[in-house]
């Protein structure tokens, strides 16, 4: 697929929409450190993509969007957790686009009755939701996919398929921006970070950071903090997206030569659930700095970085860089869960 180049870009990049408030600022957590002491750590606020569109999914959509446009389609569906911030970027950026959405949600546990966090958006956005139980979900996602393609085809639509998390080789792309940003970032503040940590659930954001640490030469590991599977699987979840990056748009870097770092000792219980140490890092950030982190990504992510500086991983002299991916409205549908931490 065509790229195109601009000056000083190691690399070109494909169509874009410009849907989200970049660059993002990154900025260090003064206060936390005077608190804690360790590294500096300095956060790319990626939560203030946009507001309601917050989060690092709509950087992946600006290219997954002008590719469903490109190829005339009307429809977007896709899928995710019953609380998916992806689920809800592409809701509202659909209507902000004058796509149709349909979202096919997996349940998490009991049934909610009243929609709440990122649900209540998607609803509030127009889009149509259909919901499965976990086991369902799991077993047919495929299917489900062809099912409601099928529906909106047999409407006279043009339905187009985005993956969960808009995690493949175009949503790739996202991040490589980002990391164009992270290069001039450094460069203003004069750091030479040691690690760039965020959060992982569908690897597409460590997908994108990966190849473009390479591409723009940051000279730090990036290491993703898995929030629900294992290290094996992130590994090969990101060496997938990236070999159809690759490949896609013959970006002619040798992406298996590329290293993929999981952290995956904090996932605590499972996808969603947060141990009560990780809401007191919520509480801590707030707080200290009035960061606002969420218990499903954010928040345990950041968490597992606080475990690893107190446990020396860092030097105190270093800097580390921590990308807040958003997730507020996660954070707002476990209310119960915050108000016993806040007590
Ligand atoms: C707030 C937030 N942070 C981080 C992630 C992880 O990003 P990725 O799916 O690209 O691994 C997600 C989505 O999964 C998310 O919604």
């Amino acid at each position: 697929m065509a790229v195109s180049r601009v000056a000083d870009s190691p690399i070109g990049f494909p169509p874009r929409l410009p849907l989200a408030r970049l660059p993002t600022p990154l900025e260090p957590l003064d206060r936390l450190r005077a608190r804690i002491g360790g590294p500096r750590v300095w956060v790319k606020r990626d939560d203030l993509t946009d507001c309601a569109v917050t989060g690092n999914k709509i950087r992946k959509l600006e290219f997954t969007l002008a590719r469903a446009r490109a190829a005339g389609c009307d429809t977007l569906i896709t899928a995710g957790g019953l609380q998916s911030n992806h689920c809800r970027a592409t809701a509202l950026l659909g209507a902000r686009l004058g796509f149709q959405v349909h979202l096919i949600l997996r349940e998490e546990g009991v049934p909610n009755p009243h929609p709440q966090g990122n649900l209540l958006l998607d609803l509030l956005a127009g889009a149509s939701v259909s919901r499965y139980n976990k086991a369902h979900y799991r077993a047919h996602q495929a299917e489900l996919y062809d099912e409601w393609d099928a529906h909106y085809r047999a409407q006279g639509a043009r339905p187009w398929r985005i993956p969960v998390g808009a995690s493949d080789g175009t949503g790739v792309w996202g991040y490589i921006g980002c990391a164009a940003e992270l290069h001039a970032d450094f460069a203003a503040a004069g750091i030479r970070p040691a690690a760039i940590v965020h959060a992982t659930g569908s690897g597409g954001t460590q997908a994108g950071l990966t190849a473009g640490a390479h591409l723009y030469e940051l000279g730090c590991p990036v290491i993703g903090m898995a929030v629900c599977d294992d290290a094996a699987y992130f590994q090969n979840k990101v060496r997938a997206d990236l070999r159809e990056w690759a490949e896609l748009y013959a970006t002619g870097v040798a992406v298996d030569d590329l290293a993929i770092e999981v952290n995956d000792r904090y996932i605590g219980p499972g996808y969603a659930q947060a141990t009560p140490e990780v809401f007191e890092t919520i509480r801590l950030l707030a707080r200290t700095q009035g960061l606002v982190l969420d218990p499903v990504y954010s928040g345990k992510a950041f968490h597992g970085l606080l475990e690893e500086i107190r446990r020396g991983t860092f030097s105190s002299t270093a800097d580390v860089v921590f990308i807040h991916t958003g997730g507020i409205f996660g954070l707002l549908a476990q209310a119960d869960c915050v108000a016993e931490s806040a007590k």
